[in-house]
């Protein structure tokens, strides 16, 4: 018998990581190159810095004893960027910034790197420009990372639940030191301008006021419930913020503009105004914490580990597949298919008739509206 020794080429295939870390991106680009090495014999690519390593042809082979070991570890073994976007890239030319399309060279950098697919793990900045390179014809499929939770198509995105459970430990521990004082104690935490992490860490935790952007608040509304607390007898008050929480009619509070960045403005300080009304309003002394990028570090939860496992694998047979152009996200703890086109259509916000804000007032939590 003769033995046909002409090694066929190994299929290929590419990784990246766009936007703000989380815990869990680990554990996804494991589930995504272990999976691909050990049932498909592919050869993986690790795209650094996102779409950054896209136009500048970064990047690294991605082999098993690379991805093993990761699964527990914060942050992303590739790099990330928030700024790189191949269709509006930031460049400096003698100090002033200016936006170039590179996006034909970024097409051409996958190209030659010749894969079957690029898997970009991101939220919405990162999806958005992933259908873009879909259209443009790249082969694609998307996976969904962010601590907000925004993202269309799935009920839940890996790092939610861990920055969950970092804000609820934060919030428990400002629980103690609010009593022991007699103080209103503000936790503002991150979110974007959805209320997910408030929503979910403030009930957790037992937030007595959860400011969240989808339910503008009313400040007198806020101070009447720290005031009649008070008169209860329970000398203190927890109030949890969004950093996107805006009082009725009025505006988000913007804590800096990245110009580099597609999507500019970052918010935060909400907490500091609140502090500060409601001090002079009530009288009580008040104090603020942001837990800020604090949420986004860190190993991931369980929970996040096994989501991070399953959409990750599910990538990998979706590659088999050919079906890209879409995001895999996971509905009634199933998973699903999401067009990137359904991803890029926006932010998910909390919807108000959500049954944890229902629970929430039931147990007299105040959301600042009434
Ligand atoms: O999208 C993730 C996120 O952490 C948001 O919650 C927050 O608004 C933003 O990123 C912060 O961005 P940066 O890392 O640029 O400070």
């Amino acid at each position: 018998m003769r033995i046909n020794r002409t090694r066929l080429k190994r299929e290929r295939i590419a990784i990246l990581t766009g936007g703000g870390d989380c815990p869990g991106i680990n554990a996804v680009i494991r589930a995504v190159a272990k999976k691909a090495i050990i049932e498909k014999d592919m050869e993986v690519i690790g795209i650094e810095d996102g779409y950054h390593g896209v136009i500048n042809n970064q990047y690294r082979i991605l082999h098993y004893e690379d991805v093993s070991g990761i699964l527990t570890l914060g942050g992303t073994i590739l790099g990330t960027s928030k700024t790189a976007n191949p269709y509006r890239y930031p460049l400096k030319k003698r100090g002033k910034l200016e936006f170039q399309d590179r996006s034909k060279i970024a097409i051409q950098n996958i190209n030659k790197h010749d894969v079957s697919c690029l898997v970009c793990i991101g939220g919405d900045g990162t999806l958005s420009i992933a259908h873009r390179l879909f259209e443009d014809g790249v082969p694609i499929i998307g996976l969904p990372k962010t601590i907000d939770n925004d993202l269309r198509g799935t009920d839940i995105t890996f790092g939610f639940d861990s920055a969950v459970s970092i804000a609820t430990e934060g919030i428990d521990r400002i629980h103690t030191t609010a009593q022991s004082h007699h103080r209103v104690m503000i936790v503002e935490v991150m979110g974007h301008r959805a209320g997910w992490v408030a929503l979910y860490s403030g009930v957790a935790a037992g937030g007595d006021i959860i400011l969240i952007p989808e339910i503008p608040y009313d400040i007198n509304v806020i101070t009447e419930k720290v005031n009649e607390r008070n008169k209860k007898g329970k000398r203190f008050s927890i109030v949890v913020v969004a950093e996107g929480a805006k009082p009725k009619g009025g505006d988000m509070v913007i804590q800096r503009i990245v110009k580099e960045s597609s999507d500019p403005i970052r918010l935060g300080g909400i907490g500091f105004v609140l502090g500060e009304q409601i001090e002079k309003i009530t009288g009580l002394e008040t104090r603020t914490v942001v837990m800020g990028h604090l949420l986004r570090g860190g190993s991931p939860t369980s929970f996040d580990r096994i989501l991070a496992t399953r959409l990750g694998t599910k990538a990998v047979d979706m590659i088999g597949n050919k079906e890209f152009g879409y995001m895999v996200g996971m509905k009634k703890n199933s998973l699903v298919a999401v067009l990137l086109k359904e991803v890029a259509r926006g932010p998910k916000t909390v919807p108000l008739n959500h049954p944890v804000i229902k629970a929430a007032r039931s147990v007299g939590t105040c959301f600042g509206d009434d």
